[in-house]
């Protein structure tokens, strides 16, 4: 009875399989959405996995990138992503509205450098962070790598906390970024990505806090002409596939699939510094002015960031608890 068994679902792998390449014998188009422009580090990320897949596959897969949320803000394309109308898509925190974990991706101050996220992310916290989340989201992350440090672009020059504290500063709509808000006393305005330029015009925000790269791609310093540089979160961003596209696939296609994201994050992770480096030259030489925080400043951040991390380990704040937020923080720390 159990050789029976075994031979049928030997049997039907074969058949899916050979059914998913019989499928389509032109080549299978792949659509990655994503939100960031074109130049930046995620939709370089993205057209470096097309790049290689397509080389992999021998042209089997045919993959086309869609950045700028021109595919939807990033809700809609995550929905679409997990629907499975679009294969796959870039995003970073806000698929922890399904998995609390993956907003330890971005937990403030929880990195001191690239080179300290880079290896700790490699050495394991990807693991622990990823574990249970495609049961959850319908979604395999397939990798992660960096958009940038976060750090304030403001209307008005930003001295000491209590600059800060009186503005209307934009926050991505997402909780963790919600609750770090809230204990570094900052008046956050919830939005997508999408909706900061419209705001600044409109006066509805008076800045907020984004990675070099983004505030030099939407020019938000041409209207928030101060940059301080707090570098309070890690922005990390991940290409995600939609589960039953990937279960379909034959073991050589995924393999495909798993290198080329892997090959991808590590371009990533080898220019965000560069992307870093030439976002300040365009920032100042369109009249912006970056400046350091006080050191009184950088203390009430580090405060805030440390009570904001009792979200992921405390188990009376069910939205947010993670129950093995204590290993994250610790494998994260050992590569310090
Ligand atoms: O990972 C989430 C992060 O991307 C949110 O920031 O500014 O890109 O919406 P933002």
């Amino acid at each position: 009875m159990k050789r029976i068994v075994a031979f049928s679902v030997a049997l039907g792998l074969m058949l899916g399989a050979s059914a998913f390449v019989g499928e389509a014998q032109a080549a299978k188009v792949i659509k990655i959405a994503g939100m960031k422009a074109d130049k930046e580090p995620e939709t370089l990320g993205m057209k470096k996995f097309g790049e290689l897949l397509e080389k992999k596959s021998n042209g089997f897969y045919k993959v086309k990138v869609y950045p700028n949320s021109s595919l939807g803000k990033e809700d809609k394309y995550i929905a679409d992503n997990r629907r499975g109308t679009i294969e796959m898509c870039a995003t970073g925190t806000q698929v922890s509205a399904f998995h609390p974990a993956m907003a330890m991706m971005e937990t403030p101050m929880m990195y001191d450098s690239y080179a300290h996220a880079r290896r700790a992310i490699d050495g394991g916290v990807f693991d622990l962070l990823t574990d249970g989340f495609v049961e959850k989201s319908g979604l395999r992350c397939l990798n992660m790598f960096p958009l940038g440090f976060r750090h304030f672009y403001t209307k008005k020059p930003v001295a000491t906390i209590d600059d800060i504290k009186g503005l209307k500063l934009r926050v991505p709509n997402i909780t963790l970024y919600t609750t770090f808000a809230k204990e570094c006393g900052i008046n956050g305005q919830a939005m997508p990505f999408a909706e900061v330029m419209s705001s600044v015009d409109q006066g509805v925000i008076d800045g907020g806090d984004s990675p070099l790269a983004d505030i030099t791609s939407t020019k938000v310093y041409e209207k928030c002409p101060n940059i301080t540089l707090t570098g309070h979160i890690l922005v990390i961003h991940s290409l995600f596939i939609n589960e039953k596209l990937y279960q379909k696939m034959p073991a050589e296609h995924k393999q495909w699939v798993n290198e080329a994201a892997a090959e991808s994050a590590d371009y990533v992770w080898k220019l965000v510094e560069e992307v870093d480096k030439k976002s300040a030259e365009e920032i100042k030489a369109n009249g912006g002015t970056i400046s350091e925080p006080s050191q009184a400043m950088k203390d009430h951040m580090v405060a805030a960031a440390k009570r904001t991390w009792d979200m992921f380990l405390n188990p009376e704040r069910k939205v947010s608890y993670v129950p093995n937020a204590q290993a994250i923080f610790d494998k994260a720390a050992s590569f310090k």
